[in-house]
């Protein structure tokens, strides 16, 4: 059997630790040859390949990225894609394909799987917001690398009396925002779940501030979104899957929190960072059970499946159930949880 495999989207740490045990499993237990494609679908339309062995998978364990490459092609939006993505792996001899990605790159696996391609998803996202799966791999370092951000940002907001705004990942939901903000014991947060009033949040700032605690930290998923009418934004280009890019919220809120307050008003966008480096202990070991989570469902013949994290178990969910509506922050989390901290 020979079994394709893919990283589609954003890139994420843990990527390679999902081909290594898949390679691994796949090669030493099950006899399988392994390929992968370059830069996600685009080289499964371009017929693009190189071999994914068990010692081309050496040494990768902890290194970010995906040595594979990513694009955010959509085989479904380029003229004649489907063809050529059929054609390849008729070419390729593939037999099954391991698609590692988020909502975008699993929806394609499901659109292939109903047009017969024998598809394997695995649920990838440093947002943490798939459906059907408690966790993604990539989430967990990228919470940590903000924690550490957040906890550094804490000292020089102190000492020069400022709001510093932190912006984090998280284009639907805001759950990097919420657990590296509690964790990192952040003024405010503010999530795409829960549309602020700019005015309530300087309010609270001010309250906060003339309580004698100068200093406040305000942490924004890049998502975050205003109460209609209270603030405007600016929007950026579309990708292949119509996604705007998003980044730069903190700019505008700093802005107003500035001129609102009168406070001193700094920001740092984290971007990429959260998506770089090695993964942590956990999204190695997690991303490490999807692999052989994905290589089992391949040995089994059960296709059109996503491998899913429930209840502490690997198991297998229809991929349709994995994509579709994001998972969105529980607001008894956000409201219970969070807000009991905020601005006190
Ligand atoms: O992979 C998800 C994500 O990290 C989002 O949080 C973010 O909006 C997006 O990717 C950024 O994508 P790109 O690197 O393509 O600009």
């Amino acid at each position: 059997m020979r079994v394709g495999m893919l990283t589609g989207g954003g890139d994420c740490p843990g990527l390679n630790a999902v081909m290594r045990a898949v390679a691994r499993k796949g090669e030493r237990e099950f006899g399988y040859e392994l390929v992968g494609f370059i830069d996600g679908w685009r080289g499964v339309i371009d017929n693009q390949t190189r071999p994914l062995s068990v010692e081309a998978l050496r040494g990768t364990l902890p290194r970010g990225g995906t040595i594979l490459g990513t694009s955010r092609t959509n085989p479904f939006n380029v003229e004649g894609g489907v063809d050529k993505v059929m054609a390849t792996l008729e070419e390729q001899k593939v037999d099954a394909l391991v698609a590692i990605g988020g909502d975008d790159t699993l929806g394609v696996a499901n659109k292939l799987f109903d047009l017969g391609v024998h598809t394997i998803g695995v649920p990838k996202t440093i947002d943490n917001d798939l459906s059907a799966t408690e966790l993604t791999f990539g989430f967990d370092t990228a919470v940590q690398i903000a924690t550490d951000a957040i906890d550094r940002l804490h000292t020089t907001a102190e000492s020069h009396h400022r709001v510093l705004v932190c912006e984090v990942m998280g284009r639907h939901a805001g759950h990097i925002a919420l657990w590296s903000g509690i964790a990192g014991g952040a003024t405010m947060i503010l999530i795409p779940e829960e549309p602020f009033d700019i005015e309530a949040v300087c309010d609270a700032l001010v309250r906060r501030h003339e309580k004698g605690n100068y200093a406040s930290i305000v942490v924004v998923a890049e998502g975050a979104v205003p109460k209609e009418g209270t603030m405007s934004l600016v929007s950026g280009e579309t990708d292949q899957f119509g996604h705007v890019r998003l980044g730069g919220i903190a700019n505008t809120l700093a802005t107003e929190i500035e001129s609102r307050t009168s406070y001193e008003t700094r920001v740092t966008i984290l971007g990429h960072i959260q998506r770089g480096g090695t993964p942590t202990a956990f999204d190695r070991v997690l991303a490490t059970r999807f692999g052989i989570g994905a290589i089992d469902a391949v040995h089994d013949g059960d296709f059109g499946k996503m491998v899913a994290l429930q209840a502490g178990e690997i198991v297998r969910v229809p991929l349709s159930a994995g994509v579709g509506a994001p998972k969105l922050v529980d607001p008894a989390f956000y409201h219970g949880v969070a807000e009991v901290f905020f601005a006190g």
